[in-house]
């Protein structure tokens, strides 16, 4: 066998059901144990009938041989299936030698409701679901409702099919039936605009169901509908209190089907959790719990009803990114007590997520838990950056002479440190367990070096990613934000997109993007839209263009193109409309600039006009990958065009660029803005700055994520790479030495000679300043593609090596399967191994000349 096809994927999922998408989109890697392998050509065939693949008769869709070498984005191509249908599906492959591959198992996916009028279950609430009156901090936080519980009892009396839940939440919701909690997700349905867009599950119940009486339920909390979001105590944004929403399709062998629906037949209640909010914490008085509250057997009679509201013409979608969920978990590395009675846990990493706590003691204790990023000079927990997020966990126990146990469920904390008091006696180190809460996202990418200091980078870097990727990209986990904001969004996308496979969940989000741009067409600065502020700010609002481009530059999905391209070209138009002279002078909104910098403000209608022409340029790219020849014309010119204005306003002749700092050379020289024959001018201005700082960064939020990227591409990687080894401030590794565990927002959080910058804005989890990432993945361990390709249909391996480091080894899962590559200093030489995956080309960038190579595993020895 010369190629076999592995992870066959449908909409980036392995056998999805519930999806939307008409016509879904197959993907494929292969894997060959002989190298120089080519797909030359695929078929694929879809039937309703397992059995009836591979050989049989695909009844809905058979390709035929289709001579092509892609291996993802490929459209089903039968007719459109119906609503809650599954279907199957097989693929096999030729090579360059029209060998056939085998045909793969076959595979499935499944539609969820794809019709409006489909939806007959209503939205449920619990009547006068008000603070509860015996906690004094509902008092001061009016947000804080109790959560929901909702229950339904039903009969089903024939043998079944197969069942389906579909279900979706204004607020968070955890669904149950029979007893159980169903899947495994965390704050479904997910953040979108409650306005605009509800997104659903879809769970497969078929092995829940029972004969009899069955039980149908679930509890609802606050999350970002009715909770607090944003700052300045902003809640209750999208309605009052949570809604749930069910619909349950019970399909009988003889081929009837029961629905059953949330509607106001449907009970409620509420329980143990007294409030559950994602920035105040969640309170749970044990002694509320209510046992078998979920099960057919349990009396209800106590129960209230429910207030019902139609689905009015909302759009609901399947829910299409990676669930939310609760991932690693965390032992606690150390335990202190600060002050008699306080006691405070060490988890040793900074995350997103919650704490467990275990406690045996009489009913009524009440044990306090806050958490902290970092801790004050006495040992004490350092809580003043939080702003107004209170952060903080009740749990009163129920007294059952057992050990009890609580973890919180619609609640998370960006927290390193527990502080646990009020606990009965004194807590072993086991008390308290942390776990890992987020976005699950594959992880895609591996990097380690020789240096220990780069690795830890490294793994703050992803470790600042999770503990941000939560349903939308975040700026911080910790204080009163959490706010989808787009500049550090578009920033970060390159590195994000080497450590995970974020193609679906930026998809996702892109919806965001564009359901948060205003009607004139400016994008917003945080996605969904939650905070009062002027959109279009540089940098940040060309975000709507970057994260699109970055995706089908990473996945080859022009799909993304598609969903985005009108409103991408409504953020053209208007920026155009308000500058027609070329240069960003007008509608910068609260343009924030080179944000937080170090003493090296950039001008701002600079670095705004640097991005129209790079959004320009990525528009016309855009454009000619999904086949729009006139915009492709259309927007290279403008992106000449503004190059041009954007020359004659701020660059000398001698290579100056207006205000000479880092920045203004960075965005310069990485957005293609000068002429070829200056750019070793402004590059060495650029190193003549660094050096002029002690080979020390400035730059903030933008000018970071091209820093190194610009040194390398004008051939001062090793500038880059003193950059990357300084350990004095300001430094990636100043911050590493003094403790840090995941990206700090400020290159100076914390300095010797300060101590903490002002609490009024200071995260210790804020992924933003490590998008250098991307240069480890692509300069230091030499993993990218060529400039013209999208997809990884053409790699490009440049590592640039350097003396600092005796050896790098790193490893991409592109969509095109895993690319991998080690460098190793020996002697006199260095030894480098590269692994192309099976249907790619590579082109081997080395100092001695440009190899092309297929497929397989490849060495290179480069004398030094
Ligand atoms: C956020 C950012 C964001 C910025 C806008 C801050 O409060 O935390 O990361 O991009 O505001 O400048």
């Amino acid at each position: 066998m010369t190629l076999q096809v592995n992870k066959p994927r449908v909409e980036y999922f392995t056998n999805p059901i519930g999806i939307d998408a008409e016509r879904p989109r197959f993907s494929w890697i292969l894997a060959s144990d002989a190298a120089d392998q080519r797909q030359s050509a695929w078929q694929i065939r879809v039937a309703s009938d397992p059995a009836s693949l591979p050989d049989g008769t695909a009844d809905l869709w058979d390709s035929g041989k289709v001579t092509s070498r892609d291996t993802a984005g490929i459209h089903y191509g039968g007719p459109l299936t119906g609503s809650g249908e599954r279907v199957w599906w097989t693929v096999r492959v030729w090579n360059q030698d029209d060998e056939a591959s085998d045909w793969i198992e076959p595979q499935y996916w499944e539609t969820g409701l794809l019709d409006p009028l489909e939806w007959h279950a209503k939205w449920v609430m619990a009547p006068r679901l008000a603070p509860d009156a015996g906690i004094p901090e509902t008092e001061e936080l009016d947000g804080l409702l109790p959560a929901a519980y909702f229950r339904h009892t039903f009969n089903v009396e024939k043998p079944v099919r197969q069942a389906r839940l579909y279900a979706t939440c204004r607020g968070v919701y955890e669904p149950h039936l029979n007893g159980e909690r169903l899947g495994d997700q965390v704050f479904a349905p997910g953040w979108t605009d409650y306005f605009r867009r509800i997104q659903y599950q879809t769970y497969d119940v078929t092995a829940n169901i029972q004969q009899g009486t069955n039980a149908i339920g679930g509890i609802a909390g606050t999350g970002w509908f009715a909770g607090y979001v944003g700052w300045h105590k902003q809640c209750r944004m999208y309605g009052q209190s949570p809604q749930l929403l069910m619909q349950l399709h019970v399909d009988y062998e003889d081929g009837t089907r029961d629905i059953i629906v949330s509607d106001r037949d449907w009970q409620s209640t509420t329980g143990p959790i007294r409030y559950s909010d994602f920035q105040m914490g969640e309170y749970y008085d044990a002694r509320r719990e209510i046992p078998g509250w979920n099960t057919a057997g349990f009396d209800a009679s106590s129960w209230g009803g429910v207030e019902t509201a139609g689905l009015g013409y909302l759009p609901m979608y399947a829910d299409s990114s990676e669930p939310v969920r609760a991932m690693e978990s965390f032992a606690a590395v150390a335990r202190t007590e600060p002050e008699p009675g306080t006691f405070v846990f060490d988890i040793g990493q900074n995350i997103a997520g919650w704490a467990t706590l275990r406690a045996k003691g009489p009913a009524g204790t009440t044990i306090t838990l806050r958490f902290a990023e970092i801790l004050n000079p006495d040992g004490t927990i350092y809580t003043e950056n939080l702003r107004d997020a209170r952060v903080t966990d009740t749990f009163v126990l129920a007294g059952t002479g057992e050990e009890e146990v609580f973890t919180p469920r619609f609640t998370f904390h960006g927290f390193r440190y527990v502080e646990i008091t009020g606990y009965p006696g004194t807590p072993d180190l086991d008390a308290v367990t942390a776990t890992f809460v987020g976005s699950d996202t594959t992880p895609s990418g591996r990097f380690t070096c020789s240096d220990d200091l780069v690795n830890k980078l490294q793994q703050n870097i992803v470790y600042g990613q999770r503990g941000n990727f939560l349903s939308v990209p975040t700026d911080c986990p910790q204080r009163d934000e959490r706010l989808g904001w787009l500049g550090d969004a578009q920033v970060f996308v390159g590195t994000a997109s080497y450590n995970m496979d974020v193609a679906a969940f930026f998809t996702k989000w892109s919806r965001d993007m564009s359901d948060a741009q205003s009607p004139a067409g400016a994008y917003s600065n945080v996605a969904p839209r939650a905070v009062d502020s002027r959109d279009s700010a540089p940098a940040w609002a060309d975000c709507g263009v970057i994260v699109p481009w970055t995706m089908w530059k990473k996945y080859g999905d022009t799909g993304i193109i598609e969903q985005q391209w009108d409103s991408m070209e409504r953020w053209m138009a208007y920026w155009l409309k308000w500058n027609p002279n070329l240069l960003w002078q007008n509608k910068r909104g609260n343009d924030y600039g080179d944000w937080l910098s170090i003493g090296a403000d950039t001008d701002k209608e600079l670095i705004g006009t640097a991005y129209a022409a790079y959004d320009a340029k990525l528009m016309a790219q855009m454009a000619a990958a999904t086949g729009r020849e006139d915009r492709a014309t259309w927007y290279r010119d403008l992106h000449s065009r503004i190059a041009q204005a954007f020359c004659d306003a701020y660059v000398s002749d001698d290579g100056l660029v207006k205000g000479d700092t880092q920045t203004s050379y960075c965005v310069a020289l990485h957005f293609g803005l000068v002429p070829e024959n200056m750019r070793e001018k402004l590059a060495d201005r650029l190193v003549a700055d660094v050096r002029a700082k002690g080979t020390h960064l400035s730059t903030g939020f933008v000018g970071v994520s091209y820093l190194c990227h610009v040194l390398s591409a004008t051939g001062h990687s090793d500038v880059a790479y003193e950059l990357l080894h300084q350990e004095t401030y300001p430094s990636w590794k100043y911050s590493i030495l003094h403790g840090a565990t995941t990206i700090w927002e400020r290159w100076d959080g914390w300095t010797e000679h300060k101590g903490f910058q002002t609490p009024t804005m200071n995260s210790f989890n804020h992924y933003s300043l490590g998008s250098v990432g991307e240069w480890l993945f692509r300069s230091v361990a030499g993993i990218g593609q060529a400039e013209d390709s999208a997809g990884f249909v053409t790699i490009r391996i440049e590592p640039r090596f350097d003396d600092s480091l005796g050896f790098v080894e790193a490893s991409y899962d592109s969509i095109r399967g895993p690319i991998a590559t080690r460098w190793e200093r020996a002697g006199g030489e260095i030894r480098l191994k590269v692994e192309i995956p099976a249907n790619g080309d590579a082109e081997i960038v080395l100092p001695t000349g440009v190899e092309l190579v297929g497929s397989g595993t490849h060495e290179f020895v480069i004398p030094v």
